[in-house]
């Protein structure tokens, strides 16, 4: 039996003890997943008696993700450019490979689970911060028309859009959004968990246009809610790319990519 783990701080609701477990039944793969609470201060010190233990694989979650970058010997591509790691690996010859699952999640679920074709469409991020790095490059990969990023704090928006250097991303702040309107818009903020939203318009949303919560929880969250009451085509929180990006992860891991929707479909039915 392996061993694997996610790491964060607080990591106690953390449902990727449940996904892989559920991942490992389904492809008849023996492991053990567990969660750890770490604090930022005790990443390093955690994850090395981690792989020096014998563990294989750590995912690592909030407020980990740029240590992890950093701990990574080892990046792929996608991680180099997001500046922040949700998956490491121990390789054979002992280096630690990092590598951040949680764009290609999301892309999983908006074009495969939910058939939401992004070519050519008007898509804004909202929110600058991690989460939001780690989901760009995938999103351009599929030729939108733009990526707007729009943020309270515009200087970060602005060092996101140097760094991509993609000429069809741009950022503003939220007053800037005024009168334009999107197809998709994708809430990468933390404000949905306490509660809050961005101040936006309310014909920001294209007609028939998707919404997007990279935050998920038992209830629907405000944003979802936002979308809603916007009649959005789809109004969807993150659970789909929790699943998708574990997948990746279980897949870089172990060599068998697992099945996602009856997982996903459990899951939804837990929380009803
Ligand atoms: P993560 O790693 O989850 O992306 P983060 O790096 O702390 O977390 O980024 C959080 C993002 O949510 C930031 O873009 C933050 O805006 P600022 O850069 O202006 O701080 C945004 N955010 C958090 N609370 C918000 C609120 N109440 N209204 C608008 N934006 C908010």
């Amino acid at each position: 039996t392996e061993h694997y783990a996610v790491f964060g701080h607080p990591i106690s609701h953390s449902k990727s003890p449940r996904i892989h477990g559920l991942f490992a039944e389904q492809t008849r793969q023996r492991i053990y997943y567990a969660a750890q609470d770490v604090a930022a201060d005790a990443f390093k010190a955690a994850a090395d008696a981690f792989f020096a233990d014998g563990g294989k694989g750590l995912n690592c979650t909030v407020p980990l993700k740029e240590l992890a970058w950093q701990y990574a010997g080892r990046l792929s591509e996608r991680a180099r450019k997001s500046k922040a790691v949700n998956t490491l690996a121990l390789q054979a010859d002992g280096g630690i490979w990092g590598d951040n699952t949680d764009g290609i999640g999301l892309l999983n679920d908006l074009t495969l689970n939910h058939g939401i074709n992004l070519l050519d469409s008007r898509i804004l991020i909202l929110g600058a911060g991690g989460a939001t790095r780690g989901i760009l490059a995938p999103l351009l990969e599929q030729h939108p028309a733009c990526i707007a990023i729009a943020n309270r704090t515009l200087e970060k928006a602005e060092t996101i859009v140097n760094e991509f250097a993609d000429a069809k991303l741009s950022c503003c702040d939220y007053a800037g959004l005024a009168g334009r309107q999107f197809d998709l818009i994708v809430n990468a903020t933390s404000a949905s968990l306490g509660g809050q939203l961005p101040p936006l318009t309310d014909d920001l949303l294209a007609a028939s246009g998707c919404c997007y919560d990279l935050a998920y929880g038992n209830q629907a969250t405000t944003f979802v809610r936002w979308g809603m009451a916007r009649h959005a085509r789809k109004s969807l929180d993150g659970l789909g790319m929790l699943v998708e990006q574990a997948a990746e992860a279980f897949a870089l891991w172990r060599g068998i990519r697992p099945d996602t929707a009856p997982v996903i479909a459990l899951l939804n039915r837990e929380r009803q």
